[in-house]
């Protein structure tokens, strides 16, 4: 999630510590039914299998494209270590999110 645009793990802070403060979750990302770009790009991408790792890696790589850390895939690769994906779909999830940083 994202606590005023900073990346923060969800699972290590509580909501209290945060109070007053802008919070962002994937629930948020969408606008309706209309995707954000970053999670059309996972679509078209294959960005994710089983899922259960996206909302964090949807989260911090718009957070990794607004701090500019999409240079290149190295780059993009090094700014969103820490986010586990067990099946593996990091090449895919590094396409996506370099695809909506081109398009930004
Ligand atoms: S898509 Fe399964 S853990 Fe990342």
């Amino acid at each position: 999630m994202l606590v005023d645009d900073r990346r923060v793990n969800a699972c290590l802070t509580l909501a209290v510590m945060h109070q007053g403060a802008r919070v962002a979750t994937i629930e948020g990302l969408a606008r309706g039914e209309q995707l954000h770009p970053l999670q059309q790009a996972f679509i078209d991408h294959d960005g994710l299998q089983c899922g259960y790792c996206t909302p964090g890696q949807l989260m911090s790589g718009v957070a990794c494209i607004a701090e500019g850390h999409t240079g290149s895939r190295e780059e993009i690769r090094e700014w969103m270590s820490g986010n586990l994906c067990r099946c593996g779909a990091y090449t895919n999830i590094v396409s996506a999110i370099e695809q909506t940083a081109k398009e930004a």
